[in-house]
């Protein structure tokens, strides 16, 4: 069991004098009149002793974002509904040892390689890197112990668009396998127009590849109401990438036209699922990362997902060229959930925004190497409204 004493808690919140108040005194970076507050709280400690936070950013219109600083996760995500009314709606666990043993990287940070390395193996300037295989032969998500798995140093941070907070990690040179000594920075900030933005960055001392991202699965009816079949998904993308039998892209930018991938018109994320289409099979649901319609390298909209009965819409805009669609396929009810319920297949949805799986041995897509003196920069947001809004 957790245990939480309340006294060590502390809540930061925006000062209208133009700085950040610690409450326990303490005066914070930041210049600017800002908006809403972080609150940190003890969650509980990792297997090997490390103590780790719950931290939540709460705007000034009560919504709420809930994050520990293992991994990096989002534990929850609270919006309104049309009527108003606050809902979680990403699925997670109760206690951190769930997350520790068992978690398909509910609300995670994924790192350094977001999706999957064929062959566990890639080239880079002549030299041949091995990953650990953790998915069949190939590698999934940075490996054994990713970046969903280390406890990240957080920090609030001013600014004036919402309550934000800083993540940093520096993964060592040789760390799961991959060169380089990589520092990373994520930015979560819960702006007043509720939206969730995620901002990484990353630099390195050596050559190496990096794939960031974010893997919260959500249910925009709430978590733990059941499956999301009936989520209506667009998605901006008039091409996706088909996969081998291990969830490799065969490296084809093949056209959705035509196929239970077409998701240009809003469509229940159901309402195809069964096509017995080998891609599907493959998947045993969507599994698969689409190329977005972009003009330029900034924010573009990559997808939007309408919930009919409680009237939630999400969307995402991302300076990233994909978007993985994936449809929960592998869940089971061996897990569960913070409310007590079981998850089952397809009962949350992920949309990581991302470079293309296995770039790294492809080189015709869009490339994931990073150099010294180089700053990878990559936001994602996700605006959350009603139809009543
Ligand atoms: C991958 C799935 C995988 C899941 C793990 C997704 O990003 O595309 O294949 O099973 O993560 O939870």
């Amino acid at each position: 069991m957790t245990r939480i004493d309340p006294n060590m808690s502390r809540t930061w919140h925006r000062s209208v004098l133009g700085a950040a108040v610690l409450g326990m005194g303490v005066l914070l970076e930041g210049t600017s009149a800002g908006a809403g507050s972080m609150d940190e709280t003890p969650f509980g400690n990792t297997q090997d002793g490390k103590a780790v936070n719950l931290y939540t950013l709460t705007n000034d219109r009560g919504a709420s974002v809930k994050f520990i600083a293992y991994g990096g996760i989002i534990t929850e995500i609270n919006v309104p509904d049309r009527w108003g009314k606050l809902g979680n709606i990403v699925l997670g666990f109760k206690e951190l040892a769930d997350y520790e043993s068992k978690n398909p990287y509910f609300g995670a940070l994924i790192g350094r390689y977001g999706n999957r390395i064929g062959g566990a193996k890639f080239m880079l300037d002549g030299t041949q890197y091995q990953l650990a295989a953790n998915n069949g032969p190939n590698s999934l998500h940075g490996g054994t112990k990713g970046f969903d798995k280390v406890v990240w140093a957080v920090e609030p941070v001013g600014g004036a668009s919402g309550a934000a907070a800083r993540l940093s990690y520096t993964s060592k040179d040789g760390e799961e396998g991959y060169p380089g000594t990589l520092t990373v920075r994520v930015v979560y900030t819960l702006t007043n127009d509720n939206e969730l933005r995620i901002d990484y960055e990353a630099t390195t001392d050596k050559p190496t590849v990096v794939n960031l991202t974010s893997h919260s699965y959500f249910n925009l009816a709430g978590d733990g109401t059941g499956g999301i079949d009936d989520h209506i998904l667009t998605i901006n993308a008039d091409r996706y990438t088909p996969v081998d039998a291990t969830l490799i892209p065969t490296g084809q930018l093949a056209s959705v036209a035509g196929t239970p991938f077409d998701f240009r018109q809003g469509m229940p994320i159901g309402a195809r699922i069964r096509s017995n289409d080998p891609q599907l099979v493959y998947g045993r649901g969507y599994d698969h990362n689409y190329v977005l319609n972009r003009s330029g390298s900034g924010l573009s909209l990559a997808a939007r997902v309408y919930e009919p009965r409680s009237g939630r819409i999400m969307e995402i805009s991302t300076t990233e060229p994909g978007v993985q669609f994936y449809s929960g396929n592998f869940l089971d009810s061996t897990l569960v959930g913070a409310a007590g319920q079981q998850y089952r297949q397809t009962d949350g949805f992920c949309l990581e925004t991302q470079h293309f799986p296995d770039s790294p041995n492809k080189p015709s897509f869009p490339t994931t190497v990073l150099k010294p003196g180089e700053t990878l920069k990559s936001t994602t947001i996700h605006k959350f409204s009603t139809d009543a809004s």
